[in-house]
Protein backbone atom coordinates (compact mmCIF):
# COMPACT_ATOMS: atom_id res chain seq x y z
CA UNK A 1 0.00 0.00 0.00
CA UNK A 2 1.40 3.35 -0.81
CA UNK A 3 1.71 6.18 2.29
CA UNK A 4 3.24 8.28 -0.56
CA UNK A 5 -0.06 10.88 -0.64
CA UNK A 6 -0.86 10.18 3.06
CA UNK A 7 2.06 12.27 4.54
CA UNK A 8 2.21 15.46 4.02
CA UNK A 9 6.38 15.83 3.36
CA UNK A 10 5.34 13.38 0.60
CA UNK A 11 7.85 10.76 1.03
CA UNK A 12 7.97 7.99 -0.31
CA UNK A 13 6.86 4.99 1.37
CA UNK A 14 5.41 1.59 0.74
CA UNK A 15 3.73 -0.13 3.70
CA UNK A 16 3.47 -3.89 3.77
CA UNK A 17 -0.63 -3.98 5.08
CA UNK A 18 -2.55 -1.06 5.83
CA UNK A 19 -6.21 -0.78 7.13
CA UNK A 20 -8.42 2.57 7.91
CA UNK A 21 -11.28 1.15 9.91
CA UNK A 22 -14.30 3.23 10.48
CA UNK A 23 -15.46 2.50 13.49
CA UNK A 24 -13.83 1.40 17.25
CA UNK A 25 -14.84 -2.31 16.30
CA UNK A 26 -12.95 -2.63 13.10
CA UNK A 27 -10.07 -0.68 15.30
CA UNK A 28 -10.43 -3.21 17.87
CA UNK A 29 -9.90 -6.20 15.57
CA UNK A 30 -7.48 -5.03 13.43
CA UNK A 31 -5.36 -4.48 16.38
CA UNK A 32 -6.11 -7.97 17.59
CA UNK A 33 -4.94 -9.43 14.19
CA UNK A 34 -2.14 -7.52 14.46
CA UNK A 35 -0.96 -8.82 17.64
CA UNK A 36 -1.78 -12.44 17.06
CA UNK A 37 0.88 -12.54 14.00
CA UNK A 38 2.96 -10.72 15.13
CA UNK A 39 3.02 -8.12 12.97
CA UNK A 40 4.77 -4.68 13.74
CA UNK A 41 2.41 -1.64 14.16
CA UNK A 42 2.57 1.87 12.85
CA UNK A 43 -0.33 3.83 13.79
CA UNK A 44 -1.10 6.97 10.87
CA UNK A 45 -3.37 9.86 11.59
CA UNK A 46 -3.08 12.73 9.30
CA UNK A 47 0.49 12.29 8.36
CA UNK A 48 1.31 15.89 8.86
CA UNK A 49 3.63 15.67 11.68
CA UNK A 50 5.49 12.37 10.67
CA UNK A 51 8.67 11.03 8.81
CA UNK A 52 8.15 7.93 7.05
CA UNK A 53 10.53 5.43 5.93
CA UNK A 54 10.85 4.16 2.28
CA UNK A 55 9.12 0.79 3.44
CA UNK A 56 6.97 -0.28 6.88
CA UNK A 57 6.66 -3.79 7.10
CA UNK A 58 3.76 -5.13 9.47
CA UNK A 59 0.83 -2.92 10.08
CA UNK A 60 -0.36 0.13 9.00
CA UNK A 61 -3.25 1.35 11.00
CA UNK A 62 -5.03 4.79 9.90
CA UNK A 63 -7.88 5.17 12.58
CA UNK A 64 -10.81 6.68 10.32
CA UNK A 65 -13.99 6.60 12.91
CA UNK A 66 -15.12 10.05 11.88
CA UNK A 67 -18.41 10.71 14.13
CA UNK A 68 -18.56 14.07 16.55
CA UNK A 69 -21.28 15.03 18.48
CA UNK A 70 -21.88 17.72 21.58
CA UNK A 71 -23.44 17.65 24.57
CA UNK A 72 -24.30 20.20 27.34
CA UNK A 73 -21.41 20.92 30.00
CA UNK A 74 -20.90 22.85 33.49
CA UNK A 75 -21.10 26.51 33.57
CA UNK A 76 -21.90 27.70 30.16
CA UNK A 77 -19.49 25.30 28.76
CA UNK A 78 -20.08 22.90 25.70
CA UNK A 79 -18.83 19.32 25.76
CA UNK A 80 -16.98 17.92 22.13
CA UNK A 81 -16.55 14.41 21.52
CA UNK A 82 -14.60 14.02 18.75
CA UNK A 83 -13.44 10.78 16.87
CA UNK A 84 -10.08 10.12 16.28
CA UNK A 85 -10.57 10.40 12.16
CA UNK A 86 -12.27 13.52 12.52
CA UNK A 87 -10.12 16.33 10.58
CA UNK A 88 -8.84 18.88 13.20
CA UNK A 89 -9.27 21.79 11.20
CA UNK A 90 -12.61 20.68 9.64
CA UNK A 91 -13.76 20.80 13.29
CA UNK A 92 -12.62 24.04 14.81
CA UNK A 93 -14.40 25.56 11.45
CA UNK A 94 -17.44 24.04 12.89
CA UNK A 95 -17.17 24.69 16.74
CA UNK A 96 -16.15 28.18 15.14
CA UNK A 97 -18.98 29.10 12.83
CA UNK A 98 -21.49 27.52 16.55
CA UNK A 99 -20.08 30.16 18.28
CA UNK A 100 -18.07 27.65 20.61
CA UNK A 101 -14.99 29.37 22.05
CA UNK A 102 -11.59 27.55 22.66
CA UNK A 103 -10.09 26.15 19.70
CA UNK A 104 -10.36 28.92 17.35
CA UNK A 105 -6.57 29.63 17.74
CA UNK A 106 -5.63 26.73 16.19
CA UNK A 107 -7.48 26.81 12.50
CA UNK A 108 -5.45 25.35 9.60
CA UNK A 109 -3.26 22.69 12.14
CA UNK A 110 -3.08 20.03 9.15
CA UNK A 111 -3.57 16.19 10.92
CA UNK A 112 -6.57 14.54 12.32
CA UNK A 113 -7.85 14.72 16.14
CA UNK A 114 -6.57 11.37 17.60
CA UNK A 115 -2.79 13.15 16.36
CA UNK A 116 -3.54 16.31 18.30
CA UNK A 117 -3.02 14.92 21.81
CA UNK A 118 0.75 13.33 20.74
CA UNK A 119 2.36 16.70 20.37
CA UNK A 120 0.11 19.13 22.14
CA UNK A 121 -0.64 21.52 19.14
CA UNK A 122 -0.41 25.15 19.51
CA UNK A 123 -0.38 27.82 17.87
CA UNK A 124 -1.19 31.58 18.56
CA UNK A 125 -1.22 31.72 21.86
CA UNK A 126 -2.63 28.33 22.64
CA UNK A 127 -2.27 24.62 23.62
CA UNK A 128 -4.82 22.09 22.70
CA UNK A 129 -4.36 21.13 26.62
CA UNK A 130 -6.42 24.10 27.73
CA UNK A 131 -9.17 22.62 26.03
CA UNK A 132 -9.02 19.17 26.58
CA UNK A 133 -11.57 18.06 28.97
CA UNK A 134 -10.47 13.83 28.30
CA UNK A 135 -8.81 11.87 26.02
CA UNK A 136 -9.96 8.24 25.09
CA UNK A 137 -7.38 5.25 24.41
CA UNK A 138 -7.32 1.80 23.56
CA UNK A 139 -4.32 -0.23 25.10
CA UNK A 140 -2.34 -2.28 22.76
CA UNK A 141 -1.23 -5.28 24.67
CA UNK A 142 -4.64 -5.81 26.44
CA UNK A 143 -7.42 -4.30 23.94
CA UNK A 144 -8.68 -2.05 27.64
CA UNK A 145 -10.32 1.35 26.75
CA UNK A 146 -9.90 4.10 29.19
CA UNK A 147 -10.63 7.52 29.74
CA UNK A 148 -7.51 9.78 30.70
CA UNK A 149 -7.31 13.03 32.22
CA UNK A 150 -5.35 15.96 30.87
CA UNK A 151 -3.22 15.61 34.40
CA UNK A 152 -2.53 11.82 33.24
CA UNK A 153 -1.41 13.21 29.59
CA UNK A 154 1.59 14.93 30.73
CA UNK A 155 1.00 17.77 28.50
CA UNK A 156 4.01 20.17 27.83
CA UNK A 157 5.14 22.46 24.82
CA UNK A 158 4.77 20.22 22.11
CA UNK A 159 4.78 17.20 23.90
CA UNK A 160 2.93 14.26 25.63
CA UNK A 161 2.83 11.26 27.91
CA UNK A 162 2.25 9.71 24.22
CA UNK A 163 5.45 10.46 22.85
CA UNK A 164 6.78 9.06 26.47
CA UNK A 165 5.90 6.44 28.27
CA UNK A 166 3.11 5.71 26.24
CA UNK A 167 4.73 5.73 22.81
CA UNK A 168 3.37 2.65 20.74
CA UNK A 169 1.54 0.98 23.77
CA UNK A 170 -1.78 3.10 23.06
CA UNK A 171 -4.28 4.14 20.02
CA UNK A 172 -6.01 7.50 20.87
CA UNK A 173 -9.73 6.74 19.88
CA UNK A 174 -11.29 10.15 20.82
CA UNK A 175 -11.23 13.39 22.13
CA UNK A 176 -13.58 15.49 24.58
CA UNK A 177 -13.16 18.92 24.48
CA UNK A 178 -14.31 21.55 26.83
CA UNK A 179 -15.56 24.59 24.48
CA UNK A 180 -17.47 28.01 25.93
CA UNK A 181 -20.26 29.77 24.89
CA UNK A 182 -18.98 33.00 26.37
CA UNK A 183 -16.52 35.02 23.92
CA UNK A 184 -12.95 34.41 24.95
CA UNK A 185 -10.67 35.74 22.21
CA UNK A 186 -6.78 34.84 22.89
CA UNK A 187 -5.59 37.83 20.73
CA UNK A 188 -2.07 38.07 22.55
CA UNK A 189 0.58 36.66 19.95
CA UNK A 190 1.74 38.29 17.42
CA UNK A 191 -0.58 40.80 15.00
CA UNK A 192 -3.06 38.91 15.78
CA UNK A 193 -5.62 41.50 17.25
CA UNK A 194 -4.50 43.44 14.54
CA UNK A 195 -6.65 41.75 12.55
CA UNK A 196 -10.03 41.50 14.03
CA UNK A 197 -12.54 43.54 15.35
CA UNK A 198 -12.58 44.94 18.57
CA UNK A 199 -15.29 42.44 19.98
CA UNK A 200 -14.89 39.53 17.04
CA UNK A 201 -16.57 36.21 16.71
CA UNK A 202 -14.70 32.94 17.29
CA UNK A 203 -15.12 33.03 13.44
CA UNK A 204 -13.67 36.18 12.97
CA UNK A 205 -10.97 34.60 14.82
CA UNK A 206 -10.33 31.10 13.58
CA UNK A 207 -10.85 33.20 10.08
CA UNK A 208 -7.64 35.62 10.87
CA UNK A 209 -5.76 32.79 12.13
CA UNK A 210 -6.10 30.97 8.71
CA UNK A 211 -4.68 34.03 6.58
CA UNK A 212 -1.82 34.69 8.98
CA UNK A 213 -0.99 30.61 8.46
CA UNK A 214 -1.17 30.87 4.71
CA UNK A 215 0.47 33.99 4.41
CA UNK A 216 3.67 32.05 5.93
CA UNK A 217 3.29 28.26 5.97
CA UNK A 218 3.00 26.61 3.12
CA UNK A 219 0.30 24.49 1.68
CA UNK A 220 1.30 20.68 2.32
CA UNK A 221 -1.07 20.11 -0.64
CA UNK A 222 1.30 21.86 -2.95
CA UNK A 223 4.59 21.57 -1.01
CA UNK A 224 5.76 18.79 0.70
CA UNK A 225 6.12 19.45 4.52
CA UNK A 226 5.47 18.48 8.08
CA UNK A 227 5.22 22.54 9.45
CA UNK A 228 7.95 23.21 11.74
CA UNK A 229 10.60 20.90 11.69
CA UNK A 230 12.24 22.26 15.10
CA UNK A 231 11.00 22.49 18.18
CA UNK A 232 11.57 26.53 19.82
CA UNK A 233 14.37 25.42 22.04
CA UNK A 234 14.43 26.15 25.88
CA UNK A 235 17.81 27.60 27.13
CA UNK A 236 19.34 28.49 30.35
CA UNK A 237 18.90 31.82 31.43
CA UNK A 238 22.66 32.64 31.26
CA UNK A 239 22.94 31.69 27.51
CA UNK A 240 20.36 33.99 26.66
CA UNK A 241 20.99 36.63 28.43
CA UNK A 242 24.70 36.57 26.00
CA UNK A 243 22.78 36.57 22.93
CA UNK A 244 20.59 39.04 23.99
CA UNK A 245 23.67 41.45 24.34
CA UNK A 246 24.88 40.30 20.79
CA UNK A 247 21.58 40.53 18.94
CA UNK A 248 18.99 42.79 21.42
CA UNK A 249 16.09 42.33 18.74
CA UNK A 250 16.43 38.23 19.32
CA UNK A 251 12.81 36.74 20.14
CA UNK A 252 12.90 35.49 23.43
CA UNK A 253 10.30 34.09 25.83
CA UNK A 254 10.90 33.54 29.73
CA UNK A 255 9.39 30.40 31.15
CA UNK A 256 7.84 29.70 34.50
CA UNK A 257 10.52 27.72 35.52
CA UNK A 258 13.23 30.38 34.63
CA UNK A 259 14.54 29.35 31.10
CA UNK A 260 14.08 30.94 27.99
CA UNK A 261 12.09 30.02 24.97
CA UNK A 262 13.90 31.19 21.95
CA UNK A 263 12.16 31.38 17.87
CA UNK A 264 14.14 28.82 16.16
CA UNK A 265 12.56 30.17 13.05
CA UNK A 266 14.88 33.37 13.94
CA UNK A 267 17.81 31.71 14.57
CA UNK A 268 18.04 29.52 11.28
CA UNK A 269 17.25 32.63 9.59
CA UNK A 270 19.70 34.56 11.25
CA UNK A 271 22.62 31.88 9.99
CA UNK A 272 20.99 33.09 6.22
CA UNK A 273 19.65 29.48 5.81
CA UNK A 274 15.94 30.54 4.46
CA UNK A 275 15.34 29.77 1.30
CA UNK A 276 18.54 27.75 1.27
CA UNK A 277 18.15 24.80 -0.84
CA UNK A 278 19.75 21.56 -1.53
CA UNK A 279 18.62 18.69 -3.19
CA UNK A 280 15.28 17.50 -2.89
CA UNK A 281 14.76 20.03 0.61
CA UNK A 282 14.85 23.18 1.41
CA UNK A 283 13.99 26.03 4.24
CA UNK A 284 11.38 27.51 3.46
CA UNK A 285 11.24 31.08 2.12
CA UNK A 286 8.73 32.56 4.32
CA UNK A 287 9.40 30.92 7.75
CA UNK A 288 12.64 28.95 8.14
CA UNK A 289 11.19 26.79 10.77
CA UNK A 290 9.72 24.74 8.30
CA UNK A 291 11.41 22.54 5.92
CA UNK A 292 10.17 21.59 2.34
CA UNK A 293 10.57 18.66 0.05
CA UNK A 294 10.59 19.27 -3.45
CA UNK A 295 9.42 15.81 -4.33
CA UNK A 296 12.21 12.99 -5.11
CA UNK A 297 13.46 12.45 -1.76
CA UNK A 298 13.66 10.04 0.84
CA UNK A 299 13.37 10.10 5.05
CA UNK A 300 17.52 9.55 5.14
CA UNK A 301 18.36 12.86 2.80
CA UNK A 302 15.41 15.20 5.12
CA UNK A 303 17.08 14.04 8.35
CA UNK A 304 20.86 14.68 6.55
CA UNK A 305 19.83 18.02 5.31
CA UNK A 306 17.94 19.03 8.81
CA UNK A 307 20.99 18.04 10.86
CA UNK A 308 22.98 20.53 8.42
CA UNK A 309 20.51 23.30 9.48
CA UNK A 310 20.64 22.55 12.82
CA UNK A 311 24.73 22.13 12.80
CA UNK A 312 24.42 25.79 11.20
CA UNK A 313 22.76 26.94 14.18
CA UNK A 314 24.70 25.46 16.86
CA UNK A 315 27.99 26.78 15.27
CA UNK A 316 27.08 30.37 15.24
CA UNK A 317 24.75 30.43 18.30
CA UNK A 318 25.35 27.28 20.50
CA UNK A 319 22.24 26.50 20.84
CA UNK A 320 20.83 23.11 20.06
CA UNK A 321 17.55 22.19 18.15
CA UNK A 322 15.61 19.10 18.59
CA UNK A 323 13.12 17.77 15.58
CA UNK A 324 10.04 17.95 15.83
CA UNK A 325 8.37 15.50 13.36
CA UNK A 326 8.12 11.97 14.58
CA UNK A 327 10.05 8.78 12.81
CA UNK A 328 7.43 6.68 12.12
CA UNK A 329 8.41 2.46 11.77
CA UNK A 330 11.25 2.64 14.89
CA UNK A 331 8.97 1.54 17.61
N1 LIG B 1 11.07 34.43 12.70
C1 LIG B 1 12.04 34.95 11.88
N2 LIG B 1 12.33 34.31 10.71
C2 LIG B 1 11.68 33.17 10.32
C3 LIG B 1 10.68 32.64 11.16
C4 LIG B 1 10.40 33.29 12.35
O1 LIG B 1 12.64 35.97 12.19
O2 LIG B 1 11.99 32.66 9.26
C5 LIG B 1 10.71 35.13 13.94
C6 LIG B 1 9.35 35.81 13.80
O3 LIG B 1 9.44 37.08 13.24
C7 LIG B 1 8.85 35.84 15.22
C8 LIG B 1 9.43 34.58 15.82
O4 LIG B 1 10.53 34.21 14.99
O5 LIG B 1 9.40 36.94 15.91
C9 LIG B 1 8.41 33.46 15.92
O6 LIG B 1 7.89 33.17 14.61
P1 LIG B 1 6.37 32.67 14.38
O7 LIG B 1 5.41 33.58 15.05
O8 LIG B 1 6.19 32.45 12.92
O9 LIG B 1 6.25 31.33 15.16
P2 LIG B 1 7.27 30.12 15.43
O10 LIG B 1 7.79 30.25 16.81
O11 LIG B 1 8.28 30.06 14.32
C10 LIG B 1 5.47 28.55 16.47
C11 LIG B 1 4.96 27.17 16.26
C12 LIG B 1 4.05 27.10 15.05
C13 LIG B 1 2.88 28.04 15.29
C14 LIG B 1 3.42 29.46 15.52
C15 LIG B 1 2.34 30.43 15.89
C16 LIG B 1 6.64 25.66 17.16
C17 LIG B 1 7.70 24.65 16.87
N3 LIG B 1 6.06 26.24 16.11
O12 LIG B 1 6.29 28.87 15.34
O13 LIG B 1 3.56 25.76 14.94
O14 LIG B 1 1.98 28.05 14.19
O15 LIG B 1 4.36 29.44 16.62
O16 LIG B 1 1.90 30.15 17.18
O17 LIG B 1 6.35 25.91 18.33
C18 LIG B 1 3.98 23.65 13.89
O18 LIG B 1 4.18 23.19 15.01
O19 LIG B 1 4.03 22.92 12.86
C19 LIG B 1 3.67 25.07 13.74
C20 LIG B 1 3.52 25.64 12.54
Amino acid sequence: HDLTHANTLGLPCVAERFTAPTSLAALEEALVEARSRGWPLTLLGGGSNLILPERLPGLVVRPAMADWWQEPGEQGRVRVHAEAGVNWHDLVMELATRDLWGTENLALIPGSCGAAPIQNIGAYGVELAEVLEAVEVLHLATGRREMMTPAACAFGYRDSVFKGALDGRVVITRLVLALSTAPRPRLGYGDLAARVGATPSALEVAEAVCAIRREKLPDPARLGNAGSFFKNPLVAAGLAARLLAEFPEMPHFPQPDGRVKLAAGWLIDRCGLKGWREGHFGVHERQALVLVHFGGGSAGELLAFAERVAGRVEERFGVSLEREPRLAGTG
